[in-house]
């Protein structure tokens, strides 16, 4: 009897999940999703669970998360995994982070190969250690054809560090007379970023009640719509995904102008 009332409580909400996945398909679907995936520590916690957990926890929802994203028909998916700042934490918290990629990868590529999607990374590759920046070159060779979701790690990033390195290079190839000073506008200097073969987030989503930005996309999230949720990472759902795009869907978007 209370098999029967589950199993027609499970069937009832995924049909709820998948009648919103079809209302919002049709609707226009934000191109770049950005996440500031925050939270897994104070998750574990919560649970009087090493912070680690929390981040093991965090890689699942990687998982539904891109899965969803690349049903959605999102072009492309960044998940600020791990910031230039993070080397701050304990040894030990940042090791485990380090072996997420493996674990992650180990685990779904063949799932993301099978759905399509392709593993790109932004951040400085140098400082990884090995064994993180092996796993991740062998996603990015194995799913370069694919031409679904593109699933963009965010991976020892840091936006000022990123501008930084822009400007520099925008400085040697001044010098050097590849770019003229009357060449140099918004489209031009984007290509110089690390998201240079991206469009602009349009939609940056934060958890676990967090209102900042974090050192995160500064330039290219200068028009994307904002949503944060007090939701821990390893507690974000599809629905979450869901209602941050309905939000997103009904967002006038501007872009300085006037409607
Ligand atoms: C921030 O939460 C989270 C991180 C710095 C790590 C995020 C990593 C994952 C979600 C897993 C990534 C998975 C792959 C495949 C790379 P926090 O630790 O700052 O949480 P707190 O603010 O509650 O302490």
């Amino acid at each position: 009897m209370f098999n029967k009332i589950r199993l027609w409580k499970n069937q009832n909400n995924s049909s709820t999940l998948r009648d919103k996945i079809e209302a919002i398909k049709k609707l226009p679907v934000p191109e770049h999703v950005a996440i500031i995936m925050d939270g897994n520590g104070r998750w574990a916690k919560k649970r009087a669970l090493p912070r680690i957990a929390g981040h093991h926890e965090g890689m699942k929802v990687v998982r539904k998360t891109t899965m969803l994203a690349n049903d959605l028909g999102v072009k492309t998916l960044t998940l600020y995994a791990f910031s230039t700042e993070n080397w701050k934490r304990p040894k030990n918290e940042v090791e485990y982070i380090m072996k997420l990629p493996e674990e992650f990868l180990g685990t779904f590529l063949p799932e993301l190969v099978e759905n399509n999607v392709q593993v790109k990374m932004m951040g400085y590759k140098n400082q990884l250690p090995v064994h993180t920046l092996h796993a991740i070159e062998k996603a990015m060779e194995e799913t370069k054809h694919n031409n679904g979701l593109v699933l963009n790690f965010a991976l020892n990033y840091g936006s000022r560090a990123e501008i930084i390195d822009a400007v520099k290079q925008v400085l040697n190839d001044s010098k050097s007379g590849i770019l003229k000073e009357n060449e140099l506008d918004e489209q031009v200097f984007s290509s110089y970023l690390m998201t240079s073969e991206f469009a602009d987030p349009d939609l940056l989503i934060r958890t676990s009640g967090e209102i900042r930005l974090s050192n995160f996309m500064l330039w290219q999230l200068a028009y994307s719509e904002f949503w944060f949720t007090d939701v821990l990472w390893p507690d974000f759902s599809e629905e979450h995904l869901l209602e941050a795009i309905e939000v997103f869907q009904k967002r006038q978007r501007r872009f300085g102008g006037i409607l």
